[in-house]
């Protein structure tokens, strides 16, 4: 960026974009243990603005200079970094992986289609077989549109709504992606993603005329939202929200928000980009028993290859089709073929059922493993999502209790946070090998804890986490 009016613009906007992106390397004490990965990331922030292209895949959302930072390959539940070593992948590809990496059956059938041809001037059967194939299995699915992306599905269905209802505000809850009309909550004076899911983050290039347009609500309180929608009547487009992460919702609750968001005439939309197919063939919806009027899926329903989907009720997707949204690449075969086979496989394997029982075998073994070691550590959550907690009393001691938990887990082949994607592809040897790593990493941390010396026994500098979530 050049001097001049722009580039006064860019450096005063610089000081308020993301800070934590780039730690130097003389962040980490002491020689690295991943000295390529290191020496990649080093490369990465000369060329790479943030270094890399999602925020959780930056080297300080794990256990920084232990942590891979860099894959070479990966097959069913595992991957190799540029150092050689091979980990367990406990974050399933950030969710995106449901069968397991470089599995047979989608990549052959992605073969078949690029032998093919992947994209022409006009369209493909395939776009018609995998709408079937959602509406049959996804409650609310009457009708489907595709993208790439999650964040790019949510733009989609939100734009989707405001067209249908005429209105502009959106009430949201969660994670929903980095585009214009989300960031827009961080606009308002009260900076509203700061304040519960993206602290640091600042809505730079958000165009200032979208401010209180994009409002977030708390999950579980149902009057919260009730009051929320009285205040705004009769101008809210849309309540979109991710239907839960790891904690089921109280009975009635999200039945509750269902009724709240018809009675004022907005669009009810469940984010499924993380929960996806991991619940059930008809995502959490089906699980749960809740319909909303529309959907989003990505991540799991392709095993890897870029794919999204937005699906609903008829009367609300229909008017779709006088909006413009359009774009060359949702035509794309290979996300298409890779989601059709992925959704077929998943069921022939019946996949959720068994990522339900490992879960819960992860969960017993990770709890009787804390308890033979006298660690006060749980592993929580919906068996398809577990979640480790560290009671540890100090609050500031609990980051690096996790980050030391995530450090020695690296040392033992097991990549991951203190919470769990599964895949189809791990069973008993990586819950064999995860419990054999966890009762050594507890012993570590247990003594740690003991000897006051949590600290010293970090090798790197505390893990930040990405988000503090509005749905957990
Ligand atoms: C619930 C939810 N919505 C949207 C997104 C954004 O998806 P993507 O990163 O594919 O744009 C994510 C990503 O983690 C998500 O978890």
């Amino acid at each position: 960026m050049g001097a001049g009016r722009h580039g006064d613009l860019f450096l005063e906007n610089r000081e308020n974009c993301l800070q934590d992106t780039v730690p130097s390397m003389t962040t980490t004490p002491g020689p690295t243990r991943v000295p390529r990965s290191m020496a990649l990331y080093e490369r990465a922030t000369q060329l790479i603005p943030g270094a890399t292209q999602l925020v959780s895949r930056r080297p300080n959302r794990t256990a920084y200079g232990v942590s891979p930072v860099y894959a070479q390959r990966a097959r069913g539940a595992r991957f190799w970094d540029v150092d050689g070593f091979e980990y367990i992948d406990w974050m399933s590809g950030i969710g995106s992986i449901l069968l397991g990496y470089a599995d047979p059956e989608v990549d052959e059938a992605v073969r078949q289609q690029i032998s093919r041809g992947t994209v022409y001037a006009v369209n493909h059967e395939l776009e018609i077989e995998l709408a079937e194939e959602l509406c049959r299995s996804i409650p609310c699915a009457e009708m489907a549109r595709y993208a790439k992306c999650g964040g790019e599905a949510c733009a989609i269905a939100v734009r989707i709504a405001r067209g249908v209802t005429g209105r502009d505000k959106i009430l949201f809850c969660g994670y929903h992606g980095w585009h214009d009309w989300y960031l827009a909550a961080n606009l308002s004076e009260e900076a509203n993603l700061n304040a519960h899911l993206f602290p640091g983050i600042e809505a730079t290039g958000v165009p200032r005329a979208l401010a209180g347009t994009a409002l977030p609500f708390p999950y579980g309180d149902i009057a919260a939202l009730g009051e929320l929608l009285d205040r705004h009547r009769g101008q809210v487009a849309a309540v979109i929200m991710e239907p839960l992460r790891s904690v089921m919702p109280a009975p009635g609750y999200l039945a509750g928000v269902a009724q709240l968001a018809r009675e004022h005439g907005a669009v009810f939309i469940f984010d499924e980009v993380s929960t996806g197919l991991r619940f059930s063939m008809g995502g959490a919806q089906q699980h749960l028993g809740v319909t909303p009027d529309m959907a989003v899926f990505a991540k799991s329903m392709s095993n890897g290859y870029p794919m999204a989907a937005i699906v609903g009720k008829r009367e609300v997707m229909e008017p779709s089709a006088r909006m413009f949204i359009s774009s060359t690449y949702w035509s794309d075969t290979i996300g298409l073929r890779a989601a059709l086979t992925t959704i077929r496989e998943a069921r022939r394997r019946d996949v959720p059922s068994r990522l339900w029982q490992l879960g819960a075998e992860l969960k017993r073994r990770l709890n009787a493993v804390a308890q033979e070691v006298g660690l006060d550590a749980q592993c929580e959550g919906v068996d398809v999502h577990p979640q480790l907690h560290f009671a540890v009393a100090e609050g500031q001691l609990a980051g690096y209790v996790t980050t030391l938990y995530i450090q020695e887990m690296a040392k033992r082949g097991c990549h991951g946070y203190a919470s769990f994607y599964l895949n189809a592809a791990q069973g008993e040897a990586e819950l064999a090998q995860t419990t054999h790593a966890a009762r050594e990493t507890f012993a570590f941390i247990r003594d740690a804890l003991h000897t006051n010396s949590v600290k010293q026994a970090l090798e790197c500098p505390v893990q930040q986490d990405a988000f503090r979530r509005l749905v957990r």
